[in-house]
């Protein structure tokens, strides 16, 4: 028996997997090495990382010097809280290159080690905000349909994809939805991004401005579907938070860090929100990490607070200084390769290779921002069926031929293909960009054969 054989024995007595399904795992991947763009299993055969990762290396596989710049600060100071009175270098450092890199309004971070736990501390800081401010009432939080925020019980309940709560019900009260800014889907002619936002507004009005902390939004939807929002929705969103006192939390975990071709994406619109949260890109899953962004105004209210009002929320990891190192030594990287400028060149690239998939009958949408797209597929273009089942396939035919990609697998209620995700790390050459696009195309008409 090889030692792979073994490995993937063991895997199946003794370890449980994100999403666990035994059928579905029967024949893990198992990779043993990556550079650049570029993965190897354990069998020797290479692939293209066509998610960097789950969105997260951004920077790509096999930078020695994350891992030195993680050793280095490991053999000097492994670990330091940075609960109140303790602090630690690389926590400050990061801290204030963050706020120069991120929007004008934003002057503090609060560290975390993941996504699902920076939406949790940017619900609570919304909360914690309006209670200062004398508001106490104002705790509900709106999200959207197609959204996706994370695994723990609140950012779970803010997710927008029902098949995420159907085993761990109930949700946590005073989490409301709303419809997603989905331009493919949406019903009747109206423009969706100025109709999305108003029916966020309704919504608002009809459970009462008072009770409202914030609304929590991804700019541009990943897991839910790569949905790109029309240009009208952002402005129309902030204009209504602040019309209604309610604070707008931009999830950045995969829109962060270059990956739309912008440090941060609400810039795309000229939005600022109150609350961003980050994790994935910020170290280009070199270490887990992830924050929340704060504008001045929310700073504020921690500031100010009284002494019966402290901000009681304390993660034994937050500004943990070897996450942090790791965090600047990957901006150094980003700004030395410009790879927030190389994504949106690059990622105009891709997108344009994509939009030539349209002449395929199952392809009913293509879209994307920077370097991160995706395909819809469908049963037939005029009626826009979601094709159910066939995402699986397009996925194991790219495998095959050397192109690792993921998919959110469609449904009904509400109505979404099957969705391909294709955002690679980005660095990725031009030349490996156009080959990911002939291999998809490639990899589709097999599936439909
Ligand atoms: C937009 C968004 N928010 C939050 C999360 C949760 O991040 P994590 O899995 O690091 O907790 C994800 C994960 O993919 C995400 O895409």
């Amino acid at each position: 028996m090889s030692a792979a054989t073994q490995l993937i024995e063991l895997d199946h007595e003794h370890l449980i997997h994100p999403l666990h399904y035994p059928k579905d795992h029967e024949h893990p991947l198992l990779l043993v090495e990556g550079q650049g763009e570029m993965l190897r299993d354990a069998d020797g055969k290479s692939y293209i990382d066509g998610l960097s990762g789950l969105w997260n290396v951004n920077a790509g596989h096999g930078r020695k010097e994350l891992g030195e710049a993680a050793s280095g600060q490991m053999a000097k100071l492994a670990f330091a809280s940075a609960y109140t009175g303790a602090t630690n270098e690389p926590a400050i450092r990061l801290a204030d290159r963050l706020v120069k890199l991120a929007y004008s309004n934003i002057s503090a971070v609060y560290f975390t080690t993941a996504g699902a736990e920076s939406n949790e501390s940017a619900f609570k800081f919304a909360r914690y905000h309006w209670k200062v401010r004398g508001k106490p009432q104002k705790v509900k939080v709106f999200s959207r349909v197609h959204a996706y925020h994370g695994v723990t019980m609140a950012a779970m309940s803010a997710t927008g994809m029902a098949i995420y709560h159907k085993m761990f019900g109930p949700l946590v009260p005073n989490f409301l939805q709303v419809p997603a800014p989905y331009p493919y889907r949406w019903p009747g002619n109206g423009d969706p991004g100025i109709e999305a936002a108003d029916a966020l507004e309704e919504a608002i009005v009809k459970e009462g401005p008072d009770t409202v902390a914030a609304v929590i939004a991804e700019p541009v939807m990943g897991a839910g579907g790569v949905i790109v929002p029309p240009e009208t929705y952002f402005p129309r969103l902030r204009q209504i938070c602040d019309r209604h006192d309610v604070l707008l939390i931009a999830d950045e975990v995969i829109t962060g860090f270059g990956r739309t071709g912008r440090w941060f994406a609400l810039g795309h619109w000229g939005v600022e929100p109150d609350l961003v949260s980050f994790a994935k890109g910020v170290t280009s899953a070199y270490l887990p990490l992830g924050g929340v962004l704060v504008s001045k105004r929310v700073h504020r209210s921690l500031e100010e607070a009284p002494a019966d009002q402290k901000f009681m929320h304390a993660a034994t990891y937050s500004g943990h200084p070897v996450c942090c190192a790791v965090a600047l030594k990957n901006l150094d990287i980003f700004e030395r390769e410009g790879l927030v400028e190389r994504a949106a060149i690059m990622g105009r690239r891709l997108l344009a290779g994509l939009e030539s998939l349209r002449q395929l009958p199952v392809v009913g949408d293509v879209r994307g921002l920077g370097m991160m797209c995706g395909v819809e597929l469908v049963e037939s273009r005029e009626g826009k069926k979601p094709a159910i089942g066939l995402g699986a396939k397009v996925a194991r035919e790219a495998l095959a031929r050397g192109l690792l990609i993921r998919i959110r697998a469609g449904g009904t209620s509400p109505a979404i293909g099957d969705t391909i995700f294709i955002a690679p790390p980005l660095m990725t050459p031009a030349e490996t960009i156009d080959r990911v696009v002939d291999i998809l195309s490639t990899s589709i008409k097999a599936a439909t054969r």
